[in-house]
């Protein structure tokens, strides 16, 4: 007998959508045990007063908040409300088609602690979108991709349509700005296991979509919130720091084998040197001051680690390298500004590479 599970919807004014997604819900379903939870925030158009009537021949019920307080917290409050271990979320109004929730909630009976119904697999898409609507979803994708890297275990991190296990979120504050309730629990939540199963975004027939330029401004916030969150502000601006010191350990060591007294050392040896030195100086901060929250014990990790830091040092490096001894050999002084702008460009590819997967976060299994 497969698990039972709850369909957690939230509302807004969507009464004409409400019997038809019923009826398809009830179709879609056969043999299996379910309630539908509504969270609707009062609306205008007696969305709550017909679910109540059709609690009757439906597994349905609505619990109603006064005072509209958005999409993210409704779902949230739902989470409280659902009565399963099993919590699916799904739109009111058809553009998430209930023929889908079979799959989702078989990935979810396979092991996955989160399955996305997903826009960005093959076999799925979006129907009836605009240019502008796609660019901007695709940009808030890469955003996300870029700066959270938990989220890139999903291509589709922004759809609404997804089901996942309580576990994923015990003992989690979430604190979504906006809609993006799913970005939320893959970047704060505990899931291990996340999987994506194709569905196509259909057109909204019904009723009107609650999207408008405050989404995309709420998105801007919330993203900003979760790097905060997760530490991503801090760790950039730890790092930039450590670069600094390493910039003056470079030169520092540059001048002491190459400018100074007896040693006199040719420069391109003199500044190889000075670049592992300060590459390990670098490395050494990185583990214990900005990476500190990441750092894993051992030898072997410390091992590893170091030579995964050198590795993505060395573009930085030889562009340093090649930059700084050629300019030393026309003779112009300027060189040092060059030199800057190299290691500018390099620390930001550094600091990625690095985040991703020298100091990798610990408890996201991927
Ligand atoms: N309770 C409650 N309160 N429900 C709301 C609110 C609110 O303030 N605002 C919207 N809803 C409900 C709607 O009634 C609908 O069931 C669902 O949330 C989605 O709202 P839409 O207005 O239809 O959103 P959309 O189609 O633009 O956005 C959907 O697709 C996006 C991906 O393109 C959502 O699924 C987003 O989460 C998703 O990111
Ligand atoms: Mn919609």
């Amino acid at each position: 007998m497969p698990e039972a599970f709850s369909i957690l919807i939230p509302t807004y004014n969507e009464r004409e959508n409400i019997e038809p997604l019923l009826t398809r819900i009830v179709a879609a379903l056969p043999g299996r045990d379910y309630e539908v939870l509504f969270v609707d925030d009062d609306s205008k158009d007696g969305t709550a007063e017909l679910i109540n009537r059709l609690s009757a021949k439906y597994p349905a019920r609505v619990e109603v908040r006064k005072n509209k307080k958005g999409l993210a917290s409704a779902v949230i409050d739902g989470f409280g409300w659902a009565k399963h271990d099993t919590i699916l979320v799904m739109d009111a109004d058809l553009q998430h088609p209930p023929e889908v929730i079979p799959s989702v909630i078989t990935a979810i009976d396979e092991g996955a602690d989160i399955a996305v119904a997903s826009r960005r697999v093959p076999g799925g898409g979006t129907n009836g979108w605009s240019t502008f609507r796609k660019i901007t979803s695709d940009g808030a994708i890469m955003l996300a991709h870029l700066f959270l890297p938990s989220s890139r275990r999903v291509k589709d991190p922004m759809s609404g349509f997804f089901a996942f296990r309580r576990r994923v979120i015990e003992g989690v504050t979430l604190a979504p700005i906006g809609y993006k309730i799913l970005l939320e629990m893959l970047v704060t939540g505990k899931a291990k296991n996340v999987r994506e199963v194709p569905f196509m975004f259909v057109p909204r027939e019904k009723g009107k979509s609650k999207l408008s330029i405050k989404q995309e401004i709420e998105y801007a916030q919330h993203l900003l919130s979760l790097m905060r969150r997760n530490g991503v502000i801090t760790h950039f601006f730890k790092f930039c720091l450590v670069g600094a010191s390493g910039v003056i350990v470079n030169n520092g060591m540059l001048w002491l084998l190459h400018d100074q007294g007896k040693a006199n050392w040719d420069i391109r040896l003199a500044l190889l040197i000075a670049i592992e030195i300060s590459i390990v100086s670098n490395y050494l901060l990185n583990n214990y001051f900005t990476f500190a929250d990441r750092h894993k014990p051992g030898l072997k990790h410390f091992l590893a680690n170091f030579l995964r830091f050198n590795l993505f040092s060395l573009p930085g490096a030889a562009l340093n390298w090649v930059t700084t001894v050629m300019l030393t050999n026309t003779g112009n002084l300027s060189y040092l500004v060059f030199n800057m702008v190299g290691i500018a460009a390099a620390m930001m590819w550094n600091f990625f590479a690095n985040s991703r997967w020298t100091w990798k976060k610990l408890n996201t299994g991927d």
